[in-house]
């Protein structure tokens, strides 16, 4: 039996994309609001920083992946439609289903693909923009799913991944509180769910830190990477162009 980590847990790799789908079906419905909780709104900011690094121009082909409810489609359409693409993909219906709904309500209509970021049912060199936001962390073969994004993107695409990452060192013991103590407790009172919130604590740390995601994304074949720390690291976002 091959293992690898469900936050903390050793469990069977095979089992992993399980328990993380169990973890999207029980927040789905409150996700959002719990993202703009835990965060005090930054992830808008995050995500608006990516956006503004992805650069997209009108007519370009937009790939999200594990975009979940959204935001970054929402973010990309007006931007390169009409002319271009955003496809809207998740490996998990209930977290696409909220996303596909918020879309349809901001009267925006876009492909929405259930897969994994693993086996990207796409040709070869479609994409001039890859993202991934906040979903990388939560996939089994982290090399694999790079390796797709890769593959997908045209010679010159760019890839975004936008992730926790490793906090500056002064801020270590007051960010593991808050994630520790005071996130799972929100996640019980708002999403009526700890541990799902427990697991994103946990997560974190097992999620490779700055420089060690930048090797990943530059051995999965990307010629150029930049890392950029965002609220001190809280968050990084790394950007690959396949050259
Ligand atoms: C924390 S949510 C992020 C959603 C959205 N991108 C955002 O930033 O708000 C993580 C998402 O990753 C998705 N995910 C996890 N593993 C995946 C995989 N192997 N392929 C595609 N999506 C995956 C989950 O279903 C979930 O919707």
């Amino acid at each position: 039996m091959t293992t690898t980590h469900f936050g903390f847990k050793t469990v069977d790799e095979h089992a992993k994309a399980a328990h993380v789908r169990g973890v999207f079906d029980a927040v789905a419905s409150r996700y959002d609001v719990m993202n703009d909780l835990m965060s005090g709104g930054l992830h808008r900011l995050w995500k608006r920083y990516a956006i503004t690094v992805a650069n997209p121009q009108p007519g370009h082909r937009v790939l999200d992946i594990a975009g979940g409810t959204g935001d970054l489609a929402l973010a990309f359409a007006p931007r390169v439609l009409p002319g271009g693409e955003v496809v809207h993909t998740d490996i998990n219906e209930a977290m696409l289903r909220e996303g596909r709904n918020r879309l349809l309500d901001a009267g925006v209509v876009l492909p929405t693909v259930v897969c994994d970021a693993e086996r990207l049912p796409f040709p070869d060199g479609h994409f001039d923009i890859v993202t991934v936001a906040f979903g990388l962390r939560n996939m089994t073969h982290k090399e694999l799913a790079l390796q797709e994004m890769h593959r997908v993107l045209r010679a010159g695409g760019k890839l975004l991944v936008l992730e926790f990452s490793k906090v500056a060192p002064p801020l270590a013991k007051a960010y593991d509180w808050y994630t520790f103590q005071v996130v799972p407790r929100m996640g019980r009172l708002v999403a009526g769910d700890e541990h799902s919130y427990r697991y994103l604590a946990e997560s974190i740390r097992m999620h490779p830190d700055q420089d060690t995601l930048s090797a990943m994304v530059r051995e999965a074949g990307f010629g150029h990477v930049d890392c950029h720390n965002l609220t001190a690291g809280v968050v990084a976002l790394h950007v690959g162009i396949k050259c």
